[in-house]
């Protein structure tokens, strides 16, 4: 038999010089979002066992990690905080209070790393309810109450963007809450905070370690399969996006991001707005977990999985494993 002709594929893989020069994706750190953490009342910072090398922060530990973060050129962070357990109510008034542990968060980050990192806040009221649901719950039906879940959004996003956001990300998947959020920033003169909506967020289970993070339980064995989407659906998807854009979402982003990376494809490919990705908790649990048992190469997993949500179109990518990979990637 004659040899079979080499294929340009074949030789454009032959070296690792070749592979770069022709590599159609390029993960940087440009690209990376490092969510963290930030607790009331902690006196030291404490590890998240769900979360191998991610911890609960107090204000200290908070601004040095932001400023590692920054040193290593990760562009942004996102911050969730965690109230005193006995500071939780019905509405979680936390969330909007103006000494409370994300607003006080937002501003040592900022008096930290100043404009060298985009400083983001989760806009949402779950960390901070005693029920765990990221709404208020309508006492005659006992489910969220979408329109009255709107007014806090709002003043939720206010105070973190008076307190140094530059981006709000409301994460609760109410009706409307961009446009809420849009009209109370524009009416309060911040004009300039941005908001980055998770738009199309997928009612996951990939979202367990999260919660041990935040220390959030749903009450009564509840779910957010009410409010948030539907694992089987694809079109639904670019309605919710559509919508968000429409009432004034300035970056749009998919939740998770492994499972639907599909998802990332089609809204990459609909909207001109940059399009960000979450890769959640239990993406990152499951990679720490099986490299921890010498299962797989962590590192190299991480790189690969962060590398096809790029390659499915993400702009934006939010992931626990952002300091790593920065070191991993070179500043
Ligand atoms: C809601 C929120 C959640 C996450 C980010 N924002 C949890 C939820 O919807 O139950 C999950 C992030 C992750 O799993 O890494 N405030």
């Amino acid at each position: 038999m004659p040899p079979f002709p080499t294929t340009r594929m074949r030789r454009l893989r032959r070296t690792p010089t070749l592979r770069r020069l022709v590599a159609e994706t390029r993960l940087s750190v440009d690209d990376l979002v490092a969510p963290l953490f930030v607790a009331d009342g902690l006196e030291d910072p404490r590890p998240i066992p769900s979360l191998p090398g991610v911890m609960q922060h107090t204000l200290d530990s908070l601004s040095k990690e932001a400023a590692r973060l920054a040193a290593l050129g990760v562009p942004g962070v996102i911050l969730f905080g965690l109230p005193r357990p006995e500071q939780k109510d019905a509405v979680g008034s936390q969330a909007f209070a103006s000494d409370g542990i994300v607003q006080r968060g937002l501003a040592v980050v900022r008096d930290q790393v100043g404009d060298s990192m985009v400083v983001m806040a989760d806009c949402c009221l779950d960390e901070f309810t005693d029920h765990g649901h990221c709404g208020v719950i309508n006492p005659l039906t006992g489910d969220v109450d979408n329109d009255g879940t709107l007014p806090l959004y709002a003043q939720v996003a206010v105070s973190q963007a008076g307190a140094g956001a530059d981006v709000v990300a409301p994460s609760g998947m109410m009706d409307g809450q961009v446009g809420a959020i849009r009209a109370a920033l524009d009416s309060s003169g911040l004009v300039d905070t941005a908001v980055m909506a998770y738009a199309a967020k997928y009612a996951s289970a990939l979202y367990g370690p999260f919660r041990d993070a935040v220390d959030v339980t749903i009450a009564d064995g509840g779910d957010r399969r009410g409010y948030q989407q539907d694992a089987r659906n694809r079109r639904e998807a670019l309605a919710e996006v559509a919508l968000d854009i429409a009432e004034g979402a300035d970056l749009v982003m998919v939740k998770p991001a492994l499972t639907y990376l599909d998802i990332i494809a089609d809204v990459r490919a609909a909207v001109s707005v940059p399009v960000a990705a979450y890769h959640v908790s239990g993406e990152y649990a499951m990679v720490c977990a099986a490299a921890e048992r010498g299962w797989i190469d962590g590192p190299a997993v991480a790189l690969e999985q962060i590398s096809a949500v790029k390659r499915a179109g993400a702009d934006v990518i939010l992931t626990y494993f952002a300091g790593q990979l920065a070191e991993a990637l070179g500043g």
